[in-house]
C-alpha cells in the first residue's frame, strides 16, 4: 500500500503531538567519503532535531509520546534506560517543556560517581529531572537490571496513582507504536527530500538499540513505497535476531493502525546485523573507533562510540566486503549521541 506525500502527512497530522524538533533534519552528499569508499554516501542529520543543544532520534519519537501523554491528562512521564541514557536525557527536557514532571529509572552499566555527574545523567539533573540509579547486582546482565527498574517503576506509578497523581510510562527507547510514529514521519519527511533532491537510496544504515527506530523506519518506507534496503545495526547483545524483529514487527504494524493503515509487517520486514556491537553495550570497539575517526577527519561529522560509530563501521564493513557494489546510493541516518564524548572514560574508549 502506497501514499503521497500530502496523504501520508495528513494520516500523521491526525495524531496527539507536541512540536520538539527543526524538521526536516539535513539531508547532504557527503563528497569526500564518498570518493574513498566508491559509493555515492549521503547523510541525514537526525543529531540536529533540536532543540536543545543535543539532538538525536529520541527528539521524532517523543514529539508524539509527549503528546499521548498531554492528550491522556498526566502529571509524570516515566522512562528507563542506562545512566548515560540519550532516551531518557531527552525525554528529560522534552517532558519539563511541557509542564510534566520527568522520572527516571536508569541502571548504572557503567557506575557514575554520585558526586560528578557527567553528560546526559548531569543534563537530566539540570532539566530537573527525578533521577532514581539502579545498581546492577552482582553478576547481573543489563537486560536483568532494566527489567528490575521497570518494576520498581510501576510500583512508583501505582504509589502516585494512590495520590491522584497521572502517569505516561514511557518504555525504555521511547519503544511503543506512538514513539514509533516518529521514525514513520521521518521517513515521510526523506521521501520528499529525496523527490526534491532526485535521488533514491540503494541501502540504508542506521544504529538500533529498543527497536522503536527501525519499526518506524519500515513501517514509513512501507506506506511511502521506498525500495531501498534498511540495514539496523544493532548497539548491543539483542538476543534471538527473530524474536527482536517480531516485536519492532509488532510496533510497526500498531502504528500503522494507529494511522488507519490496515496492514501487517512481520519479522522479515527486517534485516538485523548483529556483528557491531562487540564487545559490548556502552564498551568501545575498535572498528567504531576507527569509523568514528574516519568520518571526523574526511567529513567533520561526530558519531559517538555507543550507537552511531557502530552502526558507521557496519556499513564500512558492508562496503569493503563488497556486500555493498560500487556506485550504489547509500544512506547514513545519524540518530545523535554526541553527548556521549563527555561521559565516563570507559564508555569512550581510546579515541585520540
Ligand atoms: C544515539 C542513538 N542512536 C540509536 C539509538 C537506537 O534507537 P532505538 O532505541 O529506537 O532502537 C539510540 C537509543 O537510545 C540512541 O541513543
Amino acid at each position: 500500500m502506497s501514499f503521497t506525500i500530502q496523504e501520508a502527512k495528513a494520516m500523521i497530522s491526525s495524531m496527539p503531538r507536541v512540536s520538539l524538533g527543526f524538521f526536516p533534519t539535513p539531508l547532504y552528499r557527503l563528497d569526500s567519503l564518498s570518493e574513498e569508499l566508491g559509493i555515492n554516501l549521503w547523510i541525514k542529520r537526525d543529531d540536529f532535531t533540536g532543540s536543545n543543544l543535543f539532538g538525536g532520534n529520541k527528539t521524532r519519537k517523543l514529539e508524539f509520546l509527549i503528546g499521548k501523554a498531554k492528550a491522556d491528562g498526566a502529571d509524570c512521564v516515566f522512562t528507563y534506560g542506562a545512566t548515560q541514557s540519550n532516551h531518557a536525557m531527552q525525554t528529560s527536557w522534552a517532558a519539563a517543556k511541557n509542564g510534566l514532571n520527568p522520572i527516571l529509572y536508569l541502571a548504572a552499566v557503567v557506575p557514575p560517581d554520585p558526586d560528578d555527574y557527567k553528560a546526559n545523567l548531569l543534563l537530566d539533573s539540570i532539566y530537573g529531572a527525578e533521577i532514581h540509579i539502579v545498581d546492577l547486582e552482582e553478576g547481573e546482565s543489563f537486560a536483568d537490571a532494566e527489567k528490575r527498574s521497570f518494576k520498581m517503576g510501576k510500583s512508583h506509578i501505582a504509589r502516585l496513582e494512590e495520590q491522584d497523581i497521572k502517569s505516561y510510562d514511557i518504555p525504555m527507547g521511547g519503544a511503543n507504536e506512538y514513539g514509533t510514529l516518529g521514525y514513520v514521519n521521518c521517513m515521510i519527511e526523506l521521501a520528499e527530500q529525496m523527490e526534491s533532491e532526485g535521488v533514491r537510496f540503494d541501502h540504508m544504515y542506521h544504529s538500533t538499540g529498543s527497536g522503536g527506530t527501525m519499526a518506524g523506519i519500515v513501517a514509513g518506507k512501507r506506506i511511502m513505497d521506498l525500495a531501498m534496503q534498511v540495514h539496523s545495526v544493532t548497539a548491543m547483545d539483542v538476543g534471538d535476531e527473530d524474536k527482536y524483529a517480531g516485536r519492532a514487527a509488532q510496533m510497526a504494524s500498531d502504528a500503522l493502525t494507529l494511522l488507519g493503515v490496515n496492514e501487517t509487517l512481520s519479522a522479515e520486514h527486517f534485516l538485523i546485523d548483529q556483528n557491531h556491537y562487540g564487545p559490548g553495550y556502552e564498551c568501545p570497539s575498535e572498528e567504531g573507533t576507527e569509523a568514528i575517526r574516519l568520518l571526523a577527519r574526511k567529513e567533520g561529522i561526530l558519531v559517538d562510540p555507543v550507537y552511531s560509530g557502530k552502526a558507521f563501521a557496519g556499513l564500512l564493513s558492508d562496503v569493503r566486503s563488497g556486500a555493498i557494489p560500487e556506485d550504489s546510493n547509500v544512506l547514513f541516518l545519524h540518530t545523535g549521541g554526541s553527548t556521549v564524548f563527555f561521559a565516563e572514560k570507559e564508555i569512550i574508549g581510546n579515541l585520540v
